[in-house]
């Protein structure tokens, strides 16, 4: 019944105005299945390769439809992952292209599940008991390579912990961006948006901290729940490896330093998420904040584990992080993205499902956090490539309870 008869493979607009890869995926049975890649703008030096949409539309039509189109199940994803790689023939699916792989995958895992009737979080393997919902990680305040003349770190996440369930959870992160622009205009900080809909004051950091910490207070006192607030401090792009410091404009920190003001941040503040805190070749870095303040905060690898099982086995034995982000394109296919959950799960690391800062209407990531029973998903607060996820996360809740 699942048998794949068509793949369709067409370029879309994603969030930032550029093109990205569409797939379709057609079964025997009339089972239908369409995502969309999203795409990173602060990209892991060891991702997998994302092609131009044209050169990876052109190169997948002409090497992995043909493995595809009546060859494999859709409703068997580790065959189907397997033909892509197969397919592509490189480590890094440079030949097909990551943007063409994952959006086939994710394509063909929705075929699966239309066949069966079932959602796809369900035919993924995952059930939705309720408690156990994702928390969403919302950028509210940001800049890095998301934004020109903001703040340094790239994101300031709001984490609300306490909520009780996933709409007041939903809700509260929309809440903390609307305190935040309202304790910006009290300061007279007009600014416009980054690429995730996160706010983009030219601000420094410090003043940062401050505006989130007191917008999620504020927020935590009008719900009645814990919200928090978290980083992505997306370090890689703040490294200069000639002179071995982080710079913050004329700034510069050591990687002493650097760990010492991030442990310093997590304790003031309370931070209950810090990403990508050092440069993704410094694993001893990563273990020695790990060492330091892994017992208050999750300690989370993005650029550092590229959601590649072989990094997260070195940031395994070194004891680097205790939480791995989970972006599939940057690994190419659901498979290997669920490989990366497992491992980290069997080693006591919690998995982060995410989105990227380009994005789609796709809501795939709402469905594979639920599936593998992630404690937190990253995907912004407002906008409608983010809402479309944050609201399919609503419908999952409504729909299993
Ligand atoms: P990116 O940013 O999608 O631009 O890589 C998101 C992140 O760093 O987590
Ligand atoms: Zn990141």
């Amino acid at each position: 019944m699942t048998l794949v008869t068509d793949v369709r493979l067409r370029r879309v607009l994603d969030s930032r105005g550029n093109p990205t890869v569409e797939a379709d995926v057609l079964t025997e049975s009339g089972g239908f299945g369409r995502a969309a890649a999203p795409s990173g703008a602060s990209t892991g030096e060891y991702e997998a390769i994302e092609l131009p949409p044209g050169e990876a539309i052109a190169n997948a039509r002409e090497h992995a439809v043909p493995q595809l189109e009546g060859r494999v199940y859709a409703g068997n994803q580790r065959e189907v992952d397997a033909a892509l790689r197969g397919a592509d023939g490189t480590d890094d699916f440079s030949g097909i292209g990551a943007n063409s792989a994952v959006a086939i995958s994710m394509a063909a895992a929705k075929a699966g599940a239309d066949v069966l009737g079932a959602p796809l979080f369900q035919h993924l393997g995952g059930t939705f008991r309720g408690e156990n919902f994702p928390t969403p990680l919302g950028n509210v305040v940001g800049g890095g390579e998301h934004a020109a003349d903001a703040t340094y770190i790239q994101e300031f996440l709001a984490a609300p912990v306490g909520a009780p369930n996933v709409t007041d959870a939903v809700f509260a992160n929309a809440a903390v961006h609307a305190a935040v622009a309202d304790i910006l205009d009290e300061r007279g900080e007009s600014c416009g948006k980054g690429d995730e809909g996160a706010w983009a004051p030219s601000i420094d950091d410090a003043e940062a901290f401050e505006i989130v910490d007191e917008a999620t207070d504020v927020v935590s006192s009008d719900v009645g729940f814990e919200v928090g607030f978290g980083l992505d401090v997306a370090a890689s792009e703040l490294y200069d490896a000639d002179a071995e410091v982080y710079r913050y404009g004329d700034d510069e920190k050591t990687t002493d330093e650097q760990v010492e003001y991030i442990a310093d941040l997590v304790r003031e503040y309370d931070l209950v998420y810090v990403e990508d805190p050092l440069d993704e070749d410094d694993y001893e870095g990563f273990a020695d904040l790990t060492e330091r303040v892994g017992e208050q905060t999750l300690v989370c690898g993005d650029d550092l584990f590229v959601t590649n099982t072989e990094r997260l086995r070195t940031g395994i034995d070194l004891d680097a992080a205790n939480s791995i982000l989970i972006k599939p394109n940057q690994i190419g296919t659901l498979a290997d993205a669920f490989d990366a959950v497992e491992l980290a799960v069997r080693n006591g690391y919690d998995p982060v499902i995410s989105h990227r800062s380009g994005e789609t209407e796709d809501a795939t990531i709402a469905h594979l956090a639920v599936a593998t029973d992630a404690p937190f998903i990253k995907t912004g607060a407002v906008g409608g490539e983010r809402t479309a996820k944050l609201n399919e996360l609503i419908r999952i809740a409504d729909d299993a309870l």
